[in-house]
C-alpha cells in the first residue's frame, strides 16, 4: 500500500522517500517503466488523454511514471513546483531557451559559463535572431547595466566551471525581477545538496543530472526545475513537439542516484577542501580556486549560499612563466596522475581531472578564454570519494617532477 508522505519531511528524507508510485505488486525499490507508449482502455479515454483533457500516460516522449517520479523528485529536492526531465543537460538548457525566447528577444549570461552554452546560446541561437551579452560572473552590476527592453532571460550559472565563482543569486534575482526578467540558474556544480537556487530568488533551475544527481557516471540526463506556469505551459508542450525527453531507463539510474546525493557531496566536499588545502601549500602551485577556501574572493557568499560547503570541484594554475611552459606542465601534471581519471565529467564517485582550455573550453576563442580567465596552465579536478592521501600522493606525483 503507498501511504502519502507526511507534510515538512527533511531533504534527505525526501531524497529516498518522495514519488515512490508503487504498481500493484508493491515493490520496494522505485519501478521502471521501459516502455515507449501506454495502452489505453478505449478510443475516447485515449482521444481525451491526447487532448491534455484527461490524465493518463499516452507515449514516453511526452511523459512517463519514471520520468515523472525523477522529475517529481528532483523538484522536492529544489523546492520548486515541479520539473521537466530531458536527455541531457545541454536538452535542458535549449528547452529552457526555445520555450522563452524568440527572435529579437536578449539573454544576458555570465562570460564564465560552460563553454557548450556559450555556445548554444551564442552562436546557435543567434542564428535564429536571439541576441546576448556576456557579463562578469561575479559583478551585479555589469548584469544591471547590460540589461535592454528586449531582455528577457538572465542565465546565470554558480560556481561556474571550472574556475568556481560564483555569483550572488538573491542580487541577480532582484536585477531580473525589478525589469520584469527571468532569472534561471544552472545548478549542475553545487547540486540541490548544497544549494537550492530557488530559495534565492531563481525562476528556473537547470541541471545536468550526468554529473552529481546520477553521481557514478553512468547516464546522460538533465532538467528544468521551476513553477507550474513556465514548466507545464510553456515547456513540456514544446518538448512534445521537439523531443528532448528523457529516457525512463535514465531516470531510473538518476532517481536511484539521488538517494546518496547528500552523503556524497557532503563526503566528496570534504575532500576537496582538504586536496585544496594542501595544494595551495605546493611549491609549483600558483593559484588554487575553490570556494571552501578563506582565500576565495568570494568565500563567504559560497559559506551563505552553499550550506556552508565549497562542492566538489576545485582548480589550480601550475606555476609557469608563459603559456606554452604552462600547457607543458600542466599536461605532465595530469600524465602523471596513475588513480585519477582523465576524463571531462564531473560528479562521479571516481576523481577527475581535465585541462579545460584544450578540452570543455576547447572550442572558445583565445579572446573568451582570456576573458574567463583560462589559462593554459589551468587543471580542474573533479574530487571523488577515494582515500584523501591517494590522491594527494596522485597528484604529487606530476607537481613534484614538472619539467
Ligand atoms: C555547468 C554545466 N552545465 C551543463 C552541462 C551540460 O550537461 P550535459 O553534459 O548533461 O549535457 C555541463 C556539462 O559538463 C556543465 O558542466
Amino acid at each position: 500500500m503507498n501511504h502519502e508522505l507526511p507534510a515538512g519531511l527533511h531533504p534527505d528524507t525526501l531524497a529516498v522517500r518522495q514519488a515512490i508510485a508503487r504498481s500493484p505488486y508493491g515493490e520496494h525499490s522505485e519501478a521502471l517503466y521501459l516502455t515507449s507508449s501506454f495502452v489505453q482502455p478505449d478510443a475516447a479515454t485515449a482521444a481525451l488523454r491526447f487532448a491534455g483533457a484527461e490524465e493518463g500516460y499516452t507515449y514516453s516522449r511526452t511523459s512517463n511514471p519514471t520520468v515523472t517520479s525523477f522529475e517529481q523528485r528532483l523538484a522536492a529536492l529544489e523546492g520548486t513546483e515541479t520539473a521537466i526531465g530531458t536527455s541531457s543537460g545541454m536538452s535542458a538548457i535549449l528547452l529552457m531557451c526555445m520555450a522563452l525566447l524568440k527572435a529579437g528577444d536578449h539573454v544576458i549570461c555570465s562570460q564564465s559559463m560552460f563553454g557548450s552554452t556559450m555556445n548554444l546560446i551564442g552562436k546557435e541561437f543567434a542564428r535564429f535572431g536571439v541576441q546576448s551579452s556576456f557579463v562578469s560572473q561575479t559583478d551585479a552590476a555589469a548584469w544591471q547595466a547590460a540589461l535592454r527592453p528586449e531582455t528577457r532571460l538572465m542565465f546565470a550559472e554558480t560556481p561556474t566551471n571550472p574556475l568556481t565563482d560564483l555569483c550572488d543569486i538573491r542580487a541577480l534575482a532582484d536585477i531580473a525581477h525589478g525589469a520584469g526578467v527571468l532569472l534561471a540558474v544552472d545548478n549542475c556544480f553545487a547540486s540541490p545538496a548544497l544549494q537550492q537556487p530557488a530559495r534565492w530568488g531563481a525562476d528556473l533551475v537547470i541541471h545536468s543530472g550526468t554529473k552529481f544527481l546520477d553521481g557514478q557516471g553512468r547516464v546522460m540526463a538533465g532538467a528544468v526545475c521551476g513553477p507550474r506556469a513556465l514548466i507545464d505551459d510553456k515547456l513540456a508542450p514544446l518538448i512534445r513537439s521537439a523531443g528532448m525527453n528523457l529516457s525512463p531507463f535514465n531516470a531510473w539510474v538518476v532517481l536511484k542516484g539521488m538517494e546518496t546525493l547528500s552523503l556524497r557531496v557532503k563526503a566528496q566536499s570534504a575532500n576537496a577542501l582538504a586536496l585544496a588545502q594542501w595544494l595551495q601549500g605546493h611549491p609549483s602551485v600558483a593559484r588554487v580556486y575553490y570556494p571552501g577556501l578563506d582565500s576565495h574572493p568570494q568565500h563567504a557568499l559560497a559559506m551563505r549560499q552553499q550550506s556552508g560547503l565549497g562542492g566538489a570541484v576545485l582548480s589550480f594554475d601550475v606555476r609557469a612563466s608563459d603559456p606554452e611552459t604552462a600547457r607543458t606542465r600542466a599536461f605532465h601534471a595530469i600524465d602523471s596522475t596513475r588513480v585519477c581519471s582523465i576524463t571531462a565529467n564531473l560528479g562521479d564517485t571516481k576523481t577527475t581531472i581535465t585541462h579545460p582550455a584544450s578540452t570543455s573550453h576547447g572550442r572558445l576563442t583565445e579572446a573568451q578564454r582570456q576573458a574567463a580567465g583560462l589559462g593554459q596552465g589551468l587543471i580542474r579536478v573533479a574530487v571523488g570519494l577515494e582515500y584523501i592521501d591517494d590522491l594527494k600522493t596522485d597528484l604529487a606525483r606530476g607537481l613534484d617532477t614538472l619539467p
